[in-house]
């Protein structure tokens, strides 16, 4: 059967009749807004290429969560940006550090809250590299060390699930036994299983000073042409304990996020990356594009495509627009 007998249109001529067969909804459910902690007490630093993100201490971190928590948000992920930084990334694992800080802060403001915390040494080095230097080389084996003990000092903070960022080999299997031998066997690990060498993450630097003092982190983080070598990071992560697998970013690589739900059945995020933000928040400054539309049509393009859930830095301002 075909035209004139079949008629697409006759589904779409009303709302009522489009929300009747919309296969995917965007909920706020799905959302999950990310956090910078910077020292100090009552700052509240604007990002100036983030409209609408700020660089947080404790006590802001603190409000921040409750009120992510009443617009029905489950789940933060926290960044830090220590006072100091040295060659081996040490405040990313003090049990005092930023981080640790701000995860204690935030369960006390808003205990039914997911804190996630990002698990990586770029944001605590003062070379800015997410991995122990040798030479002018990131060293992969002796940045395990590293990483495992910041996810553990994150969990004793009181994270619900840590996410290693860092994409060194082995990273997931060396953070679980390590949680695991601590008794910490509870915590999830969300892993940044697919993450790309990208020019989207501009922003964040700047928001989370982190900016590698020489060279790209292309040694180590993925080349954006792959998509076969995605799903094996995926498929290793798993292998090595990972609960949940995240690709990054989203909406340039839906492709990627696509296959990964053909392929696994486990949970999938999406991070909608500060570059993403960044470019709809700018046209729509500049009124070129209506900056909300835009910005619910590239979540549930990331959601169709088969993410569970996304990190994006607009979840207060969709949560705000989504029915409860
Ligand atoms: C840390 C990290 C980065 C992002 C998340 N974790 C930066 C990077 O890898 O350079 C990017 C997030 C964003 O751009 O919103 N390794």
């Amino acid at each position: 059967m075909s035209f004139p007998t079949v008629r697409m249109r006759r589904m779409r001529r009303s709302e009522a009749l489009r929300r009747l067969v919309r296969e995917t909804r965007l909920s706020r459910d799905d959302l999950v807004l990310p956090l910078f902690a910077v020292p100090g007490s009552g700052v509240r630093e604007a990002v100036t290429s983030m409209p609408g993100v700020f660089r947080l201490s404790a006590d802001q971190i603190a409000e921040e969560a409750k009120a992510v928590a009443d617009l029905g948000i489950p789940a933060v992920i926290l960044f830090g940006i220590p006072e100091q930084k040295d060659a081996r990334g040490s405040g990313a694992d003090a049990a005092d550090g930023i981080v640790q800080r701000a995860v204690a802060a935030a369960k006390r403001a808003a205990p039914e809250l997911c804190v996630i915390t990002d698990v990586c040494l770029c944001e605590y080095t003062d070379h800015g590299h997410c991995g122990l230097l040798d030479g002018e080389e990131v060293a992969n084996d002796p940045s395990l060390e590293r990483l495992a003990a910041t996810a553990l000092s994150h969990a004793r903070a009181g994270a619900d699930i840590v996410a290693p960022s860092d994409m060194m080999d082995g990273r997931v299997a060396a953070i679980r036994a390590t949680l695991d031998a601590a008794h910490c066997e509870s915590i999830p690990i969300l892993a940044y299983a697919a993450k790309y060498a990208s020019a989207f993450y501009g922003p964040f630097r700047e928001a989370a000073e982190s900016t590698p003092a020489f060279g790209d982190r292309r040694g180590y983080q993925m080349d954006p042409p792959n998509q076969r070598e995605a799903l094996r990071e995926m498929h290793l992560d798993l292998e090595e304990g990972a609960d949940i697998l995240m690709v990054k970013p989203a909406l340039p690589y839906l492709d990627v996020l696509a296959a990964a739900r053909r392929r696994f059945d486990v949970p999938l995020a999406a991070y909608q990356v500060s570059g993403e933000y960044a470019m709809l928040m700018a046209a729509a400054e500049r009124g070129w594009l209506d900056g909300p539309r835009a910005m619910l049509e590239s979540l549930v393009a990331i959601k169709r495509a088969g993410a569970d859930f996304i990190l994006t830095y607009a979840a207060k301002d969709i949560a705000a627009r989504l029915a409860p």
